[in-house]
Formats: C-alpha cells, structure tokens, sequence
C-alpha cells in the first residue's frame, strides 16, 4: 500500500482489468486524505480555477497558480501517481512554451506527469514532451479549454463522423508516447472501444464503466460546489452543507457566549494572578487621588 505508483504499476493495472481510481486535489489536506484513501492518481487540474478560485471556466488558469497548488498536493501525497494539468495557452503556443512549462511542473512542483487536453493536432507537442523524458497524459472528448470553440460543455463524439475521429486522436496520442489518456463526456460505448483498441489505460470522465480507469473532480464528489453539477457525477457526501452547519453552529456560540468554553481558555496561577490584580488596584488608587 505504502509502494509510490509507477507507470508501469497504471499500465500493469490496465492489463490485469484493475480499475485504476484518479481524483483531483488542489491543497495539502486533499492530497493528505487522497492517498490515506489508496486513490492511485492524483490531479492537479486546472477545474481548480472554478471550483477554488471560482471563474466561469479554466482559461484565466495561469501556469504560477497550477505551480503553487501541485507544490502544496506533492507535499501530501506519497504514494499516488502525481499529474500536473498544463493551463490555457501554456503549451498551445508552440514547443518551447510546452517544453519550458511542462518542465516547470516536474522542476518546481514536483508532478510525476502533466496532462494537456486535444487529440491528434497536438501528438507533436507529446511526442516532443515524451521525448525529453516526459510523462504524458493526453485528454479527449470535451476538453474544457475549448469550451468557446464547443459552445459549452457538450457531450463530443456522438455522430459516427464525431467518433470516428476521437478513436484516431487516441491512437494518434498512444502513438505519441502518452502514457495513459483522459476520455471526458463521450458515449460510454464509443469509450468502452476506445479503450479495447489502444494499449494505454483510459481514463473516463462522463465516460461510462468500460473505461480503464474512472476521475471526478474532488469537489463534484464531497457536495463542495454547487454551481454546476454534471450528469456524470455522483456526489459521495455533502461537506458544504456539513460545513455551513458548522459555521452556523460557531456564529451562534460565539453570538450566546457559549464559546470559547473554559477548557477552551487558559489558566494562570493564583499567585501570578494576585500580583497582577495587586498593582492593578494600586494603579487605580493612584490615578483616583490624581
Ligand atoms: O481539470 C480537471 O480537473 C480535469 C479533469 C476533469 C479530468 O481535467
């Protein structure tokens, strides 16, 4: 249990048909509990600009704010396989911003992998990354830095035209060198052949049970954003309302003066106390006789 993940641990799990578990974290007490949980992988992923710093969408995203939150994950998690999420324009604009950015998640934050979201237009930029000794994790389907370019989050690859070319941008990553891919909102059976077909694990998202692998967003799965909740998700527990409770409960012993409690509060000893209220007295007199 307590052995890091490798790839060659993901890649053996597919082969064997081990479900492989992902979740995304984006603080140091996530990634804590994360890995106390046994989750295999861990994603820092750029859905931290919605659900932590609430924009509309990832594409504000910066490569400082991924950096800042992957440093603080890879100091909670020992054990799972550890992905950066390359943000908007951090690697579209060409190879060296790629290069340059993606070495940045393994140099400064310590990320065993990255992700970037699109199929076979970006396989160089993959193959470049894998080449310099970079693990790769590739995202198909509905990539949500495309959003404008979708018209919202859709559900992709439902025409037989559509499905077609999401089975040659899996191939086209796995021939790339990535070493496992994201398949986001897609039909599940579309998904399930996908991953029949390429060697590398999938990794479904709104993708159906036949992929290799499943992730959700952390904070869809604890009930902790609720601005926009998915089809696929299946919220496990309900941590916001547990935590508006608590803060309602705080508000109304602190309004009552029901906390701090004395156990709460500390103590000082009697003879320590009686000096102090000693020269209070005295300054009082004091300053009445003035
Ligand atoms: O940013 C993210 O959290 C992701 C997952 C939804 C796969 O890319």
């Amino acid at each position: 249990m307590s052995e890091k993940i490798s790839l060659q641990d993901l890649q053996s799990m597919k082969e064997r048909g081990e479900p492989i578990t992902m979740l995304t974290a984006y603080d140091y007490p996530t990634a804590v509990m994360l890995d106390r949980a046994g989750i295999e992988m861990a994603l820092v992923g750029d859905s931290l600009g919605m659900v932590v710093h609430g924009f509309e969408n990832t594409l504000p995203v910066t490569m400082d704010m991924m950096i800042l939150h992957t440093q603080a994950v890879r100091r909670g998690v020992k054990r799972a396989f550890l992905v950066g999420d390359m943000p908007f324009m951090s690697y579209q604009s060409g190879f060296s911003d790629a290069m340059k950015n993606a070495g940045r998640f393994l140099s400064e934050a310590g990320a065993d992998a990255v992700k970037l979201e699109g199929g076979l237009h970006m396989a160089t930029t993959v193959n470049t990354l894998v080449t310099a000794g970079i693990a790769v994790m590739g995202h198909i389907g509905l990539t949500p830095q495309s959003v404008s370019a979708f018209g919202g989050f859709k559900t992709q690859g439902k025409s037989a035209q559509a499905a077609h070319k999401l089975i040659d941008d899996a191939r086209a990553l796995q021939d790339a060198g990535a070493f496992a891919l994201v398949l986001e909102a897609i039909p599940a059976r579309l998904a399930e052949v996908i991953s029949q077909q390429i060697s590398i694990p999938t990794i479904g998202i709104g993708a159906g049970v036949g992929c290799d692998g499943q992730v959700l967003v952390t904070h869809d799965l604890l009930g902790l954003f609720d601005r926009h909740t998915a089809k696929f998700v299946r919220q496990y527990a309900s941590v916001g309302e547990a935590m508006r409770g608590a803060f309602e409960q705080y508000r109304d012993d602190v309004k009552a003066r029901a906390f701090p409690a004395p156990e709460h509060s500390y103590a000082m000893p009697d003879d320590a106390w009686e000096a102090v209220a000693a020269g209070y007295a005295k300054a009082k007199n004091g300053a009445k006789k003035k």
